[in-house]
């Protein structure tokens, strides 16, 4: 019998006038419930702190969207107990109930999306198709890791000896300490979750600094839905501190963490150091940044091409792992292309992400901001600056920027930026755009736009990425259709939205009965 195939969930029309309608009234009801509390959840139990951490909308410096009650160690500490004790039950319940669990919480999202897109509008300043396309991901995520289980959960037979049954299983692993990034703030964290638990793990979750509202909207739905106390723990707090305690705890079996270089392989580090009492080796599931490239070959549709760049390097202000921060043209376009782009880029809208209109909002913080800036700042000074927009005030608005001429191997080609700024890199051929490309420390995503079936073959084979795009822009992978994730200093672990990620949050065990 033929398997149903995998559906993404569809995106919203926001050109359709019922949708906005319904987006605008979104805005409004959720602005309404400014500051939103968050406190930490243990145990199915909502739990306070006194270190509180106001979060404000990037848009606009003076509302702010949240007070974030920060856990303390001791917290921390509840949470892993918590995660531990709730393990001894959450094994033994049903893949299939555990999936169920996990498709009502898809559910749940379904039903909730203008709100969970209005949240994500005012805390990270995600333009509404950005914000939509992250529910859409983080629903996408919860029916493909609850439809794998049912999968993995029918052992596999192993041998045909006579006498004997192998059988090939899955077995779950114990607590897993999941850390998320703000950029994907409801899909990334969700994704991780729902894989721990629906393979049956328990879990404490380490949200962003940034995006503590959006997830402790995904922990009000998981409680919805029904998972038992403890399987699911909410640890809003700062990375060096709570972070940094369960990666450390002598409980955790497993680290899925997404975020920056630095911290994936500070955490790869501490997990290897066994604690006393600890009885299992920490597996770690790190996925990191990118510094992606888009190669335009001689012969590529510039139209096509340019439009591909623009919203890869400036959708979601660049923050996103796989945008292209550099482009590497061939000579023979190079002058063609890099008129177009500056032309395309100074028609990008840049306007508070509750508008409809924007194109681009502004950075996370004021954090990201000064960085961006201090970067462009010094980029300015050796690099040939070709187009930089000016911006409104009032929020962290950072110009989309773009240099021509880089050099391959300068600080501005190597280093990922994590803000809207494309080095543009000109190439005499396809073996040195090929060089250049593959010349960062990263492998996550990269592009190339071409029309030649023989140069496309040949980067598919030689350019160094996890996904590559050929003919489209870079980012905005879909589960199922497009499994995500790189190698090199990008990470270490399968792809999310693919068929190999869930067995990374088990142990594969082989039973052998003589008959
Ligand atoms: P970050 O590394 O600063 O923070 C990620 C998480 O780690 C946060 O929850 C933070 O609190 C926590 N953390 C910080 N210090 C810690 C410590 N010592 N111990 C434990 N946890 C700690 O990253 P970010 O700014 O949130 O996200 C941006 C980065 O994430 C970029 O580099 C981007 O490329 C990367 N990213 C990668 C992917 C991917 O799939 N490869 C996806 C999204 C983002
Ligand atoms: N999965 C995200 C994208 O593809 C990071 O853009």
């Amino acid at each position: 019998k033929k398997a149903h195939r995998f559906y993404n969930e569809p995106l919203l029309d926001f050109a359709v006038p019922s949708v906005r309608a319904n987006m605008t009234k979104a805005l409004a009801e959720v602005k309404a419930t400014f500051p939103i509390q968050v406190p930490l959840m243990i145990n199915n139990k909502e739990v306070r702190s006194e270190k509180i951490f106001d979060r404000v909308n990037p848009s606009n410096e003076s509302q702010v969207v949240g007070e974030i009650h920060m856990a303390n160690i001791d917290q921390a500490e509840q949470a892993m107990q918590a995660a531990q004790t709730a393990y001894k039950t959450w094994k033994n319940v049903s893949a299939e109930k555990r999936a169920e669990l996990v498709d009502k919480l898809a559910d749940i999202m379904t039903r909730d999306r203008y709100k969970l897109i209005a949240t994500q509008v005012f805390e990270v300043g995600k333009p509404w198709n950005e914000a939509d396309g992250d529910i859409g991901e983080a629903i996408d995520f919860c029916r493909y890791y609850a439809r794998h289980m049912r999968e993995l959960q029918k052992p596999l037979r192993a041998g045909f000896t006579p006498g004997e049954v192998s059988q090939y299983i899955y077995k779950s692993r114990g607590v897993t300490a999941v850390i998320a990034p703000w950029n994907f703030p409801l899909a990334i964290l969700a994704g991780m979750v729902t894989a721990a638990a629906v393979t049956g793990n328990t879990v404490v979750m380490k949200p962003a600094e940034q995006s503590s509202v959006v997830a402790w909207g995904l922990m009000k739905m998981i409680q919805e839905a029904g998972f038992p106390a403890g399987v699911i723990n909410f640890l809003p707090g700062f990375g060096e501190e709570v972070g940094e305690y369960i990666v450390n705890h002598k409980f955790t079996t497993t680290i899925a963490f997404t975020g920056s270089k630095a911290v994936g392989l500070h955490i790869l580090n501490r997990a290897s150091y066994v604690q006393p009492g600890q009885s299992h080796v920490k597996r770690c599931i790190i996925e990191m940044g990118g510094k992606n490239a888009v190669i335009i070959d001689n012969d590529a549709d510039l139209d096509e091409a340019v439009d591909g760049v623009l919203y890869s390097a400036f959708g979601f202000s660049g923050q996103k792992c796989s945008a292209a921060s550099r482009v590497i043209v061939l000579d023979e376009v190079y002058d063609r292309f890099v008129d177009r782009l500056v032309e395309a880029a100074k028609s990008i809208d840049i306007l508070p992400a509750d508008n409809p209109k924007a194109y681009m909002g502004p950075v996370v913080d004021k954090e990201a901001y000064d960085r961006i800036l201090g970067m462009i700042a010094d980029a300015e000074k050796s690099h040939k600056l070709l187009f930089k927009a000016s911006v409104p005030a009032g929020g962290f608005f950072a110009p989309p920027t773009i240099f021509g001429d880089v050099p391959g191997d300068s600080k501005l080609a190597q280093q990922e930026v994590f803000g809207p700024v494309v080095a543009v890199i000109r190439a005499k051929n396809l073996d040195q755009a090929l060089e250049i490309a593959n010349s960062t420390e990263y492998a996550l995503t990269g592009g190339l736009f071409s029309r030649s079936p023989a140069n496309i073959a040949r980067v598919k084979n030689e350019f160094e990425v996890g996904n590559l795009y050929v003919n489209r822009g870079i980012t905005g992978a879909m589960v199922d259709r497009h499994p995500f994730g790189g190698y090199k200093m990008s990470g270490v672990g399968s792809k999310t939205g693919g068929p190999d990620y869930l067995k990374q949050y088990m142990e594969p065990v082989a039973v052998t009965e003589n008959t």
